[in-house]
């Protein structure tokens, strides 16, 4: 029963995080201003030119979340826009897809 107990709570920890990375890519071009507008991020096809290409800063997912719930320099804070699970999933998404090959 425990290995069992085990694997179940894997499975869900898994599929917790795919929902995460889906809902993060999603809000990456629907937030309210996107991000897409202001960042180059390949794996959601955005190409904005404005703000860092995240490609490049691959920031870990703690920096995301901080530049989201404070702002930093031109970048407005998401604070009142987005959830507390919206800003969890875009900072894993972000983390995580500016890392991929
Ligand atoms: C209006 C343009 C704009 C939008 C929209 C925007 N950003 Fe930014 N972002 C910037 C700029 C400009 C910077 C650089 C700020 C600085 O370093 O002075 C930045 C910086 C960042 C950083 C680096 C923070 C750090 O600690 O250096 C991250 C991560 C980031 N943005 C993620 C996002 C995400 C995720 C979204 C969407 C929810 C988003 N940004 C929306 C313009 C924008």
């Amino acid at each position: 029963m425990p290995a069992l107990a085990a694997l179940c709570l894997t499975g869900l920890a898994q599929a917790d995080e795919a929902s995460q990375m889906a809902r993060g890519k999603e809000l990456f071009t629907t937030a309210t201003p996107a991000c897409a507008l202001c960042h180059t991020l390949r794996d959601a096809g955005a190409e904005g030119a404005i703000g860092p290409v995240l490609d490049e800063l691959q920031p870990e997912a703690a920096r995301v979340a901080r530049a989201l719930q404070n702002g930093v320099g031109a970048m407005p804070s998401f604070k009142a826009t987005l959830s507390e699970d919206d800003i969890a999933a875009l900072a894993l998404y972000v983390s995580r897809a500016s890392r991929l090959k």
